[in-house]
């Protein structure tokens, strides 16, 4: 069970309003107590934040907003006393446009090797004034922006696939693969377990940069199937996952390589997934799965067959730094958007508001769903509280590259990465002690702090709790999984080990079989529950389960 902490919004030891690493380590106690067994922390290195830290400047440093080489040594040191192994991210498609690298690149010219590290190319047109092909941005906009030269003059274009600011490195390039070489042992050498690799799917382009009009995020579109898209899941990349396993498996203990690629269908992600190459990838299509009963059982199903194919755990994940959170999009119809926009876009004061009760209420059965699957489990700091999006933010408070880029269009990510609450009151609900906070707090949020829940048995972190001692304490994640018949449509049922699984997707109240319950999304102590034995619309039950029992 993985933990992700985004380390802006975690916690903020010296007060200045970021979140840092000081702050990460008090609390690792806190995480490990929820019974997690390893955190993935979001970038902490030099970086000037254009994009929430995936810009980096430094792969090899700690960015002083977040402290220093010496606070992280004191977080390794923290981790292994509490036995939490620690992941860091690596951002091996791109840097920051203030690397050294790129200056160096900017300096050198047209035709030196300085710029064969990054993707330059001469415009099209008769003044080289029109981009070198058609490729747009994740963040909106084309993929290619125009430098001046040393000269002052127009010159090449550089490819970026997402800000301006970040532009993509040449993977061909022997001086790329040297750089990250270095820092893959650089972490490794300061004790960490692994890395989740961003962007995992992209590092490596099609030599002849073709022309592409499908979508900038690698999904299937009219005419364009994603598969065949010539800036991801080019077959070269396998080679460099080949040698950073064999990198690491230098080092002592299991180290792990976790895919982030946003690659359909799970069969060709789970080619990522093989025993020379990474250990693990996100399973983006259970996070973005319907919550209707035939399509989740569809992709779990999917999931699991997928990874079992080539002997890799499924992961399971419901929410990230990069999505709507999970209480908020299940506060709509079917866990969806108000108006069918894109996933990673936030929801603003003038959209439709989620309705705020369901979607807590289906977020603690979906937790209790997913904790309940074999395979691995990705967590988001913050979903064990609940915590909703901030679908209130002003729009001078954004800071994600995507409002910008889209004038507007596109609200972004900040919804989901606003500062947690660890108490209820005072001047930044706990985050820190002056009340500074990069991004604005909503009104209520101090309700949901950790503090709070703590002391409250009912409460989601309660349930976060209990689930995760049973799910270890049951073996659920090395389990398997069988449907289970018998109960109305739209209920979602499985065995795994000894646990009956019972998700009421329905509007009706559904009569449970006689079993006994050992946990309960609505009724965390047990209290009222097994004496109504009904499951209700939303709710969750693990029951204890009987061969005999179908
Ligand atoms: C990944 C990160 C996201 C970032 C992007 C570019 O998708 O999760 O936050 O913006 O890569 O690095």
């Amino acid at each position: 069970m993985i933990y992700q902490i985004y380390p802006r919004s975690f916690r903020d030891a010296n007060g200045d309003g970021d979140g840092d690493l000081e702050g990460i380590t008090a609390e690792l106690a806190s995480i490990r107590e929820l019974g997690v067994d390893a955190i993935w922390l979001s970038p902490f290195y030099p970086s000037p934040q254009q994009d929430g830290g995936y810009d980096v400047s430094d792969f090899r440093d700690v960015d002083p907003m977040f402290g220093s080489l010496d606070d992280f040594d004191a977080l390794i040191a923290r981790a292994d006393e509490l036995r939490l192994r620690v992941i860091v991210d690596l951002v091996p498609n791109h840097c920051s446009s203030e690397h050294g690298l790129f200056r160096a690149a900017l300096a050198a010219g047209p035709g030196s090797t300085e710029r064969e590290v990054f993707i330059f190319r001469d415009g099209r047109g008769e003044g080289g004034e029109l981009p070198p092909n058609n490729w747009q941005s994740h963040f909106g906009g084309s993929a290619w922006t125009r430098i001046d030269e040393a000269d002052g003059r127009a010159g090449q274009w550089c490819l970026h696939l997402f800000d301006s600011s970040q532009p993509d490195f040449n993977w061909r390039s022997p001086v790329v693969q040297e750089e990250f070489e270095q820092t893959l042992r650089f972490w490794l050498d300061r004790g960490v377990a692994g890395f989740r690799v961003d962007v995992a799917h992209s590092l490596v382009k099609h030599p002849d940069l073709p022309d592409w009009g499908g979508r900038a995020d690698g999904g299937d579109s009219d005419g364009y199937p994603g598969h065949e898209a010539p800036m991801f899941g080019q077959p070269e990349l396998h080679d460099i996952y080949r040698r950073w396993n064999a990198l690491l498996r230098e080092y002592d203990g299991e180290r792990v390589l976790c895919a982030e690629a946003s690659i359909s269908p799970v069969e060709r992600l789970a080619e990522w997934v093989r025993p020379d190459q990474m250990q693990q990838a996100f399973n983006f299509a259970f996070l973005g799965a319907e919550w209707e009963p035939e399509s989740l059982r569809s992709v779990i199903e999917t999931s699991l067959r997928g990874f079992d194919a080539v002997d890799a755990p499924t992961t399971w994940v419901l929410s990230n730094h990069d999505v709507v959170r999970h209480a908020t999009r299940f506060g709509y119809p079917d866990g969806g958007r108000p108006d069918g926009t894109r996933r990673g876009d936030g929801i603003g004061p003038n959209d439709i508001q989620p309705d705020a009760r369901r979607g807590q209420m289906l977020a603690r059965a979906a937790a209790m769903l997913m904790l309940a699957l074999p395979g691995g489990v990705y967590l988001y700091q913050g979903e064990e509280l609940g915590l909703p999006d901030h679908t209130g933010l002003p729009e001078a408070a954004r800071q994600d590259p995507t409002f910008r880029r889209t004038s507007a269009e596109r609200l972004g990510r900040d919804g989901c990465r606003i500062p947690l609450p660890w108490t209820q009151h005072g001047p930044s609900v706990g985050f820190n002690d002056t009340g500074a906070s990069w991004l604005p707090h909503p009104v209520g949020w101090g309700g949901y702090a950790r503090s709070v829940q703590h002391a409250d048995p009912c409460s989601t972190l309660s349930l976060y709790r209990a689930a995760l001692v049973q799910r270890k304490g049951l073996s659920l994640g090395s389990g398997s999984l069988s449907w289970y018949d018998g109960l109305n449509d739209d209920v979602v049922a499985f065995v795994n080990r000894d646990v009956l699984v019972l998700l009421n997707l329905g509007t009706d109240d559904v009569t449970l079989p006689e079993l006994a319950v050992i946990l309960d999304s609505v009724d965390v102590t047990g209290s009222t529950s097994g004496a109504s034995h009904t499951l209700v619309p939303d709710q969750c039950v693990w029951l204890r389960y009987e061969p005999t029992s179908q």
